[in-house]
Formats: structure tokens, sequence, C-alpha cells
């Protein structure tokens, strides 16, 4: 890489920042002002790896069962490697409710660059009451089986960079904490 003055310099390293946490605890709308907040500040740019759009995307046909939650999380952790190696930044939001599923993410990505795990903590009952899409009360009515948080499991991070109750926490607020964390940690100017 070369600066406007033709001087080469070395490729920021690259990293990813994977939020993981319910359904309706704001890992999208904290994923979406962390990308904002990045590419304005600090005019880099950032790819986006949200779970609905991944779905959509990449993962259509998929499933929510074990396996096929793990095979989603196996995606998005190959694609977020491949930007980390390139020196990019990779913002992920999804459920990722396995701890095994988010290692293996971790692991892949740590071969080329930083990875921070986000636990956006929202209690239970605070992502029911907010029931965005009405799946909670759905999957309360049995409607949706294996919903995660009513009859699916959600296995908390253990050692999480990061762990950001979004009903306590201003997303300024919660953004600002992510950035500091990188910034302390040289990876953004
Ligand atoms: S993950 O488990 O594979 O990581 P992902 O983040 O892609 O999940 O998708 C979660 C979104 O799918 C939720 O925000 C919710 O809107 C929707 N959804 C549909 N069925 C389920 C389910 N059984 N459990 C959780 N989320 C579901």
């Amino acid at each position: 890489m070369t600066d406007t003055a033709g001087n080469s310099r070395p490729n920021p390293l690259g990293f990813t920042v994977f939020l993981t946490g319910l359904s309706g605890a704001g890992k999208s709308t904290l994923a979406q002002h962390l990308v904002t907040s990045i590419e304005e500040a600090h005019k880099r740019p950032v790819t986006l790896l949200d779970g609905d759009v991944v779905r959509e995307m990449l993962s259509s046909g998929l499933t929510f069962s074990k396996s096929d939650r793990d095979l989603n999380i196996r995606r998005i952790g190959y694609v977020a490697a491949e930007v980390t190696r390139h020196g990019g930044i990779c913002v992920c939001a999804a459920i990722a409710p396995y701890r095994a599923s988010r290692d293996e993410a971790r692991r892949r990505v740590e071969r080329y660059g930083r990875f921070y795990e986000v636990h956006v903590s929202t209690p239970l009952t605070v992502c029911e009451q907010r029931d965005t899409k009405g799946l909670y009360a759905r999957a309360r009515r049995g409607e949706v089986k294996g919903f995660t948080g009513v009859d699916d499991p959600f296995e908390p991070p253990q050692a999480a960079e990061l762990s950001i109750d979004t009903s306590r926490t201003k997303h300024s607020d919660a953004v600002q904490r992510i950035v500091e964390r990188l910034r302390n940690d040289g990876l953004l100017l």
C-alpha cells in the first residue's frame, strides 16, 4: 500500500468484531452504529455481516437446527477471516448461540488478525418485551419451535472482550466503548 506521497506503508492489521446475543438484544442496531462510526470517524471501509442478511444471501435454506446454526456461523467466520486476512474490518451480528462455533470463528479470524467477541447481553425479559418481529410471542404460543431463549439454548460467552446490555447502555455509549477498546489496542487511529 502507498500513501499520497508514494511512500509504502504496511497494511493495517485487520480485525473482526463479532456481536453475539439473543434475538432482539440490539445486535443489528449496534452493528450499524459501529459501522457508521468507524467509516465516518476513521475513514476505513467495513464489511457488515448481519444475521438476517446472511440468512438471505449466504445461508438461505438453512434451518435453526443446531447443525444449521453451526454451519451458518462457520460461513460467517470464514468470510470474516477473509476480510481480516486482507487487513479489512468485519462486523458480524448473529445470535451464534453455541460457544464452540463462536470459538471456531475466533480461531479462523485470529490466524490473520484480531477478534473481538462482544456479548450483547440484554436480558431475555427485555428482548421479549421488545419483540420487534413478534417471534417471541409466536414461540411462546408454540408456533415457532426451537426459538433461542424460549425452547432453544444460548450459551453465554465466558470470556468475551466486551459485554453490553442495551437496556442499560445508550447506543452511542456502547459504540464508544467498542471504538475505545479498538483504539487502545492500536487498531484504529
Ligand atoms: S443463528 O442462530 O444462526 O446465529 P441468526 O442470527 O442467523 O441465528 O438469525 C436469527 C434471526 O432469525 C433472529 O433475529 C430471528 O429474527 C430469526 N429466527 C427465526 N427463527 C428463529 C429461531 N428458531 N431462533 C432464533 N431466531 C430465529
